[in-house]
């Protein structure tokens, strides 16, 4: 069975993975803070994509760009004239919803791609009402960018937005950053960051937010390469989901966009998209922008944004392929495809089948009580792991619900330090998965637990 969204939302909760936002004054809709152990887990998932898709690579950098970027950037992006849903309000309450979700329920099927006129006549047609029974208004364009003024004197504002991709620093950078280095297409630019977009209906907890992270590059080419590249990306896409982050690969399935549902840029989109228990959802996307992007900023800016072929002296613009990970919305999927449920003894245990290398913790120490002679033997340990790993030193409760918790939350190896230990110095390792437990020197813990990590590690690639 597929892991509900209820359930996540409670152990995300309940384990400091993800808390309502500004929660004691009622909560902010659809916003929300990573806790303790998801900043843990969200930061590992985004190290693992940084190591395989910047450090690895030699094609490729990355740049830190601002949040705030000139307003003309958005306009030559088409950002402002295009990235916007269809919305309906409620003739009674006001609340304002999307056409296209509000028509999809009422007839059962996806209206991707139905223009504004064809939704209008839809819904007049179908009677679509509002979740409150309420008659609906036409549909019309809302704009997603966030909008913010600059400047403290507020008759001086100007009004400016929050990015809502990190794509177009990389295409505003893109030829100042080949120059820097010296680069050569085919190579890529990437970056991780906040975005912001003012969605008309968030939800599914953290799946579709007004802000959220992503993990993009954008891959300059020529454009005789495009299919190629297209196809190579689209492969690594997936062995990144499926091999290092784990994701069950039946989970998993690439589908195309229709022509019609292609948004203003691209000319080919592929969307990974994940099984969850609310249905397939898009997961990641891969889009191949064309020139669309640098041609608009050279025509907008004034700026020449071609580059030169070192050998020819050719000048050109290079084509783009761009892989785009949400972070945010990755993380919510790791949480689902890892939740297992499976009786022990009678008792019902709660796993966090996550690779090891991407578990908020990836060792615990735990003594058996908190006597004075344990706690400096467990606390000296979990010092001397936290060097090379992320360690949790768990003290309150019994052993078995200190398994239990850290079986919860995702911690693949458990070390216990009992009365014993000061005798003949060694510990139990208790693994996650089987439970099984072995004895060791404890001298040798930092030794064996960077071993058993080392294979998953590799894997980390
Ligand atoms: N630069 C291309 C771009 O931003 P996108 O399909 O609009 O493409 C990329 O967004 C990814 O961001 C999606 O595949 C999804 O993982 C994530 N995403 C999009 N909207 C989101 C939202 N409102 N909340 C959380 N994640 C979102």
């Amino acid at each position: 069975m597929d892991t509900s969204l209820a359930t996540i939302v409670r152990l995300a909760k309940r384990r400091g993975f993800i808390y309502p936002g500004s929660e004691i004054y009622g909560g902010l809709a659809n916003s929300w803070d990573y806790g303790p152990l998801g900043v843990l887990l969200k930061n590992n998932v985004r190290d693992a994509w940084w190591r395989r898709f910047v450090r690895l690579r030699a094609d490729m950098v990355a740049i830190d760009p601002a949040i705030l970027m000139h307003p003309k950037v958005w306009e030559a992006s088409g950002h402002v004239a295009n990235f916007s849903d269809p919305l309906v309000e409620d003739t009674v309450t006001h609340k304002r919803y999307r056409a296209d979700h509000l028509l999809t329920e009422a007839l059962g099927q996806a209206v991707d791609g139905m223009s504004m006129e064809e939704m209008a006549r839809a819904i007049a047609d179908q009677d679509v009402r509002s979740p409150d029974g309420n008659t609906v208004t036409a549909p019309r364009q809302f704009n997603l960018l966030f909008e913010t003024a600059l400047g403290p004197v507020e008759t001086q504002q100007q009004h400016i937005y929050l990015r809502g991709e990190l794509a177009q620093a990389m295409f505003v950078d893109c030829k100042r950053v080949a120059e820097t280095l010296r680069l050569q297409v085919p190579f890529g630019i990437a970056a991780v960051g906040r975005v912001f977009r003012n969605e008309i209906t968030p939800g599914n907890f953290t799946f579709r937010t007004l802000e959220f992270d992503l993990m993009e590059f954008e891959y300059f080419i020529r454009e005789a390469d495009w299919e190629v590249m297209f196809s190579y990306w689209l492969r690594e896409m997936q062995q990144w989901v499926t091999d290092t982050i784990g994701l069950r690969a039946d989970h998993i399935r690439v589908r195309d966009h229709e022509q019609h549902e292609l948004s203003h840029y691209s000319k080919r989109t592929a969307d990974i998209e994940y099984k969850t228990s609310f249905g397939w959802k898009e997961l990641f996307g891969l889009a191949y922008r064309t020139d669309f992007d640098l041609r608009n900023h050279a025509a907008a800016s004034g700026e020449d944004l071609r580059l030169t072929d070192p050998v020819s002296g050719e000048k050109f613009y290079p084509h783009v392929v761009e892989p785009t990970f949400g972070l945010t919305r990755l993380v919510l999927m790791l949480l689902l495809d890892a939740y297992h449920e499976e009786t022990v003894r009678g008792e019902v245990r709660t796993v966090l089948r996550i690779k090891p290398q991407l578990a908020p913790y990836q060792a615990a120490v735990l003594p058996l009580s908190r006597k004075e002679e344990l706690l400096a033997v467990s606390e000296k340990l979990a010092a001397e792991l936290r060097t090379v790993m992320s360690c949790d030193h768990d003290v309150t409760q019994s052993i078995g619900k200190r398994y239990r918790r850290q079986d919860e939350i995702g911690t693949p190896y458990c070390v216990t330090i009992d009365f014993d230990t000061l005798v003949d110095q060694k510990v139990t390792i208790r693994e996650r998965d089987s439970m099984q437990q072995e004895r060791i020197a404890l001298a040798r813990v930092p030794e064996v637990m960077q071993e058993k990590l080392a294979e998953s590690f590799a894997v980390f690639r």
